[in-house]
């Protein structure tokens, strides 16, 4: 025995003397019951989907004869005042009706009575949250991509303005060769070009219905899956009713799609703040995405951009949670599953937000040419232009060249010039086959426009590959 241990670790607090918690026993097991098992909070959400769901599940009920007609219309009627209610007043939340299901379910049965009972027919909620969170995300995918084109928008924009302003491309944050603002603005609609593949990918794949699955069985009832799955925009139902009711794919999905999203965002976010310091002077944000420090009065600060970029680890943390909340879950259905629906969620309204925030902040955002070019200028960031000139013009192995003009750039440092600035008995004294055409190959301007390989920095490259992801965005909107 530990004689250190306290007294009374052993002893079980009574719980209604713990201050924090205790008191809720005293509403019952069936109230802390209630609470832990009720989704309506959350899964409220859901309610035009699930709505949605039933009246096609019930107009097939009554095509294959399973309900009768009347009963059948009875319930649509039914389904479309509960719709235009909660469109009015919204959907109350009364954790005794538990989830969306049940509380449409139940509304319904106060509207139209007992016939309402016949409405889960062949169903269940099992099937029913899978077809209704489908829905949801589906649209979800469709909000993303419409932003996402708006943010591709600007920064095709910005890149058609920028295709001729030079600025230090980096490696490691050091200067290492002149490019140019669009260039840089495109490398952005590439990113964001994969995100848009990503989420219609996961839209395709999404796309089968579970409607019919019912528990996890299936049914014995000649229901119509193909029927219900048309009438609700999938491409058909999915195969297998034990996967139908245990597959979260589609969400996590949309989560991975939207942290890479994120990420992408994430990486813009940073280039901005660091842009819009002080010692770099790139870029001047607008007052309406900037904030002022409540003691230092000459700070503008971009918080916008640093939420963006904050905003990330709250996306990815969604993606993690929910991977970590169907990990090892048996076949089919777990109560676990129900925590799917927040992370989806709040990762869904932090994207919309990040997406809108970064192209209000760019839309608005002014860049300051000439500091990018004078910037571009230092670092000797044309040292690699000189050394392919060297291989070019005198036909030196690029070996040797990049020895040369290291030589250069440690004689360059030691005047405190630049490259071009270098005298030129200097530089012929390093190598004899240098000449003075060999300095006016090292002009910022020279090296962009150089670089015309295909993905290069050159300004017509970036105008060409505007023009093209424009052609791209009109042929999609049947333009
Ligand atoms: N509220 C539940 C969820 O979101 C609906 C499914 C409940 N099914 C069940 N067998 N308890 O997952």
């Amino acid at each position: 025995m530990d004689d250190n241990r306290p007294k009374d670790v052993g002893k079980v607090q009574s719980p209604a003397t713990d201050k924090m918690w205790g008191g809720r026993f005293g509403e019952g097991p069936a109230a802390i019951m209630r609470e832990i098992n009720a989704s309506i909070p959350f899964d409220k959400r859901l309610w035009k989907e699930d709505i949605a769901a039933s009246r096609a599940h019930v107009a097939m009920l009554g095509k294959q004869g399973i309900l009768s007609r009347d009963d059948a219309d009875a319930i649509d009627a039914g389904l479309a005042s509960v719709h235009a209610e909660f469109e009015r007043d919204g959907v109350p939340v009364d954790l005794a009706r538990e989830d969306i299901h049940m509380t449409v379910e139940s509304r319904l049965a106060e509207l139209i009575g007992p016939v309402a009972g016949r409405l889960h027919t062949a169903r269940s909620r099992n099937d029913q949250v899978a077809t209704d969170f489908k829905l949801w995300v589906r649209t979800a995918m469709e909000e993303v991509d419409g932003a996402l084109v708006s943010l591709i928008n600007i920064l095709l924009d910005l890149a058609q303005r920028h295709c001729d302003t030079i600025m230090p491309g980096f490696t490691h944050l050091q200067v290492a060769q002149p490019v140019t603002l669009g260039h840089h603005m495109m490398a952005y609609v590439e990113m964001l070009w994969r995100d848009r593949s990503r989420f219609s990918d996961a839209r395709r794949r999404l796309n089968q219905c579970p409607l019919g699955s019912a528990a996890l069985a299936g049914t014995g009832f000649a229901i119509d899956r193909f029927e219900t799955a048309a009438a609700l925009g999938f491409d058909g139902p999915t195969r297998n009713s034990l996967d139908s009711v245990s597959d979260r794919d589609f969400a996590l999905d949309y989560l991975a799609a939207a942290s890479q999203c994120a990420l992408h965002l994430s990486r813009l976010a940073e280039e901005v703040i660091i842009w819009a310091s002080q010692p770099f002077g790139f870029l001047h944000l607008p007052d309406s995405f900037s904030t002022g420090s409540s003691i230092m009065p000459q700070k503008r600060n971009p918080d916008a951009a640093e939420l963006v970029r904050g905003h990330c680890g709250r996306i990815i943390g969604a993606f993690t949670a929910l991977m970590v909340t169907m990990k090892g879950l048996p076949l089919a259905y777990s109560k676990d599953m129900q925590d799917d629906k927040p992370p989806v969620f709040e990762a869904h309204d932090l994207l919309g937000l990040c997406l809108c925030a970064m192209t209000g902040m760019l839309a608005q955002s002014r860049f300051d040419g000439a500091r990018m070019q004078a910037a571009a200028s230092s670092g000797f960031s044309t040292a690699t232009d000189l050394a392919d000139w060297l291989v070019r013009a005198k036909n030196i192995p690029f070996r040797e060249a990049h020895h040369i003009v290291g030589a250069m750039v440690k004689a360059a440092e030691g005047m405190s010039c630049t490259l071009n600035q270098l005298p030129i008995d200097a530089a012929v004294a390093i190598d004899s086959r240098i000449d003075a055409a060999t300095l006016a190959a090292l002009s910022v301007e020279a090296s962009v426009a150089s670089r015309t390989s295909y993905g290069g920095t050159a300004p017509n490259n970036i105008r060409q590959q505007v023009a093209e992801r424009r052609a791209a965005l009109a042929k999609e909107d049947g333009v």
